[in-house]
């Protein structure tokens, strides 16, 4: 082990904080020789210290002050590991003010405020480093940032979310609800602290846009994202998918538009075929396809989020920062870890009309003579194809049944006023249900 001393200051120590204290713990020798310096965690901030903690830590190390471990002068690198855009924003804002090296895992914070942060830290000479802050323990930040650094990306779809992809999975498999599922994807430590952020897909619209800088150098809006969730998955969407060889998954899909060259940015439930790299990535996998002009597609699989997963890719930019701190040229930067943005700040967002897809639209309706030919008129009136019609056969007395249809390609201006016509028949009970049908072609 080299003689330099390393000390980090952990702000948070919840699932992912004990996890990066553990395993930074338990190899620190072997780091210590792979880097000839050695990383310490001298501060540890948490909201409660009397809480009781899964890893075994000297009490003496623990404050509940956490902009006094963001700020002390005696800590080279600072770990925010809280979540959320309050304290966490000023905890991230004052150590970057003082020209430290910052790593985070919080997608939310970054899509909020990434672009004042990155400019405070160039500012100031500091580093802000998220590798954790996109699918877990997958390295796709690195990967598009350094491995595919010469492509321009026609479109990056995936599946960024682990607890949705876990529920989604497990109602396929066991043909439960969301909501039973729920409780035990926060108990492995999946789940965000306010689990809506999970299954109402605004963790994934978070990730997608921290991609979407990375890959355009376009900062999205966070309204700008076309957003659902999957609380309105049932098992007859489950069980359509399973019958006609897909499989219902939460999809971030990042696209630049064929002719406008406008941005695409979307999380929606999506029916994927399974015979796509992501249509059989399960469980807590995440999955990332990236289709690049010099290199065609490549595919990342691996485990999006829990202790174990977050805290390898939190360590892997800790130990870049060591580098930094013992390696980095006169000006103390090394551009791969924040070469400049890509050119796209000014990349228009694509409209609804410019965006194209088959569509998935599961209604209930009445059971009655003439609904079938109302629903297909308004199809027609919209310009929207049918491509099949599903509906289970039922009893002579049934009043209400579900009614399942898939549409050629058309537009995404085109299925929402047609899902809104059909919203307002009397004979559609309530508001349909509807996902695009997702082939990720180049
Ligand atoms: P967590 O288990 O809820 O832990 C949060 C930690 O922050 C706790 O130690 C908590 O203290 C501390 N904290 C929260 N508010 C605080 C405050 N106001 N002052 C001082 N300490 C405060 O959350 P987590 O799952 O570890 O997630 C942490 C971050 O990593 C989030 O940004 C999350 O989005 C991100 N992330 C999580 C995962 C994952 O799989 N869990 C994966 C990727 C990224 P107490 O313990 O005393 O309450
Ligand atoms: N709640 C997040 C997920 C954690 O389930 O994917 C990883 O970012």
């Amino acid at each position: 082990m080299g003689d330099r001393q390393i000390r980090v200051g952990l702000c948070g120590f919840g699932i992912v904080g004990q996890g990066v204290f553990d395993h930074l713990t338990r190899k620190r020798k072997l780091l210590g020789e792979q880097l000839g310096a050695d990383i310490v965690v001298t501060r540890v901030a948490v909201r409660d210290r009397s809480k009781k903690r899964d890893v075994q830590i000297d009490s003496g190390l623990v404050t509940e002050d956490s902009l006094s471990v963001g700020t002390d002068p005696d800590i080279d690198i600072v770990c925010e590991l809280m979540g959320g855009t309050g304290l966490a924003k000023e905890i991230v804002t004052r150590a970057l003010a003082a020209g430290k090296i910052v790593v985070t895992a919080n997608k939310a914070l970054l899509c909020d405020h990434g672009k004042e942060l990155l400019a405070t830290a160039q500012k100031h000479g500091g580093h802000l480093l998220f590798e954790a802050s996109v699918a877990g323990g997958i390295p796709v930040i690195k990967a598009i940032r350094e491995g595919l650094i010469i492509n321009d990306f026609s479109r990056i779809d995936g599946i960024l979310n682990g607890t949705c992809n876990y529920i989604l999975t497990r109602m396929t498999n066991e043909g439960l609800s969301y909501q039973e599922i729920l409780g035990e994807a926060k108990a492995m430590g999946y789940a965000e602290a306010d689990e809506s952020l999970d299954v109402d897909g605004i963790d994934a619209a978070h990730k997608a846009v921290v991609l979407a800088y990375l890959a355009y150098g376009k900062w999205t809006n966070f309204q700008e994202v076309r957003l659902a969730g999957i609380t309105k998955i049932n098992q007859e969407d489950i069980r359509f998918a399973e019958d006609n060889g897909y499989a219902v998954k939460l999809i971030a899909s990042l696209e630049r538009e064929r002719q406008s060259k406008a941005l695409y940015v979307s999380v929606l439930p999506a029916l994927v075929p399974k015979s796509n790299s992501l249509g059989s990535v399960d469980g807590v996998f995440n999955a990332i396809s990236i289709h690049g002009d010099v290199v065609g597609e490549t595919v990342y699989i691996g485990p999006g989020a829990g202790r174990h997963a977050t805290s390898s890719a939190v360590i892997s930019d800790i130990v870049d920062s060591v580098k930094l701190l013992i390696f980095g040229g006169p000006e103390g930067r090394f551009p791969f870890l924040d070469p400049a943005p890509k050119n796209g700040s000014e990349l228009p967002i694509a409209q609804p009309e410019e965006v194209h897809s088959r569509y998935y639209v599961r209604m209930r309706v009445d059971d009655r003579p003439g609904v079938m030919a109302e629903i297909a008129s308004i199809l027609a009136s919209r310009k929207v194809s049918l491509a099949s019609v599903t509906q289970k056969e039922v009893g002579e007395n049934a009043e209400k049944v579900s009614l399942i249809i898939t549409t050629h390609m058309t537009t995404e201006k085109a299925i929402e006023e047609t899902v809104d016509d059909l919203g307002r028949l009397d004979s559609v009970l309530c508001s349909p249900m509807t996902m695009p049908i997702s082939e990720f072609g180049q």
